[in-house]
């Protein structure tokens, strides 16, 4: 099994944790949520990791099959997750007004824009599949990945 399974696993465990430490207010139910549904989509690359990874034949198939069945999923949780973080944002900054200088502001925002970015390549290469478009959308997947890890730990 890919690390990144584990990996995605503790992110998400960190994220229900420091939830649990504060007041859960509407607009940490938006984060979390909108967390949860990023964090399944981007197990998409996990998945594809286990399937280009050393293991026999027969798992490939199996979790290339299982990939096949989640797919027509991923554009609607992905789509969806945006949604949810659109509201996060709404709820907090109607609750703290938007502060350039607060660290876990400026962080969220670099995750918002990554993943609107994700979200449209993710179209994009819905559409037509390139090469290019299929490198971008992972390398964005990446950079999402870490700007949301920030945002959760400052
Ligand atoms: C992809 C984008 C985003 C994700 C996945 C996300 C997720 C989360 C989650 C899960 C939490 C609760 C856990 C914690 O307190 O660390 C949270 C808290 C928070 N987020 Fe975001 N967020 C995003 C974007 C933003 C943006 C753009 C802003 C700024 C406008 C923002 C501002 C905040 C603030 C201020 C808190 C702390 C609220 C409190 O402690 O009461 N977030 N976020
Ligand atoms: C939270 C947002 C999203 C994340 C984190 C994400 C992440 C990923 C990852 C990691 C892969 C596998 C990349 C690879 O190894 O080639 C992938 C594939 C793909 N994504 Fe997304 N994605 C998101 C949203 C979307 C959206 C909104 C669409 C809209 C159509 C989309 C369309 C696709 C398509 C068509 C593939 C190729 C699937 C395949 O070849 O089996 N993604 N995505």
């Amino acid at each position: 099994m890919s690390k990144w399974f584990f990996i995605n696993l503790a992110v998400f465990i960190f994220a229900l944790w420091k939830m649990s430490t504060g007041h859960l207010g509407v607009h940490i139910l938006f984060g979390g949520f909108g967390l949860l549904f990023i964090l399944y989509n981007w197990t998409r690359h996990a998945v594809f990791s286990t399937i280009r990874s050393n293991i026999s034949r027969k798992r490939k198939i199996k979790y290339a099959k299982l990939s096949k069945k989640v797919l027509p999923i991923h554009k609607w949780t992905g789509t969806t997750a945006l949604i949810l973080i659109l509201f996060h944002i709404f709820f907090v900054i109607h609750y703290f007004g938007f502060q350039v200088t607060n660290v876990k502001m400026v962080s969220g925002l670099l995750a918002v824009i990554t993943l609107s970015l994700v979200v449209i390549t993710g179209w994009m290469r819905f559409i037509k599949t390139t090469y290019k478009r299929r490198m971008i959308h992972l390398t964005l997947g990446f950079c999402l990945f870490t700007f949301v890890l920030l945002h959760l730990i400052f």
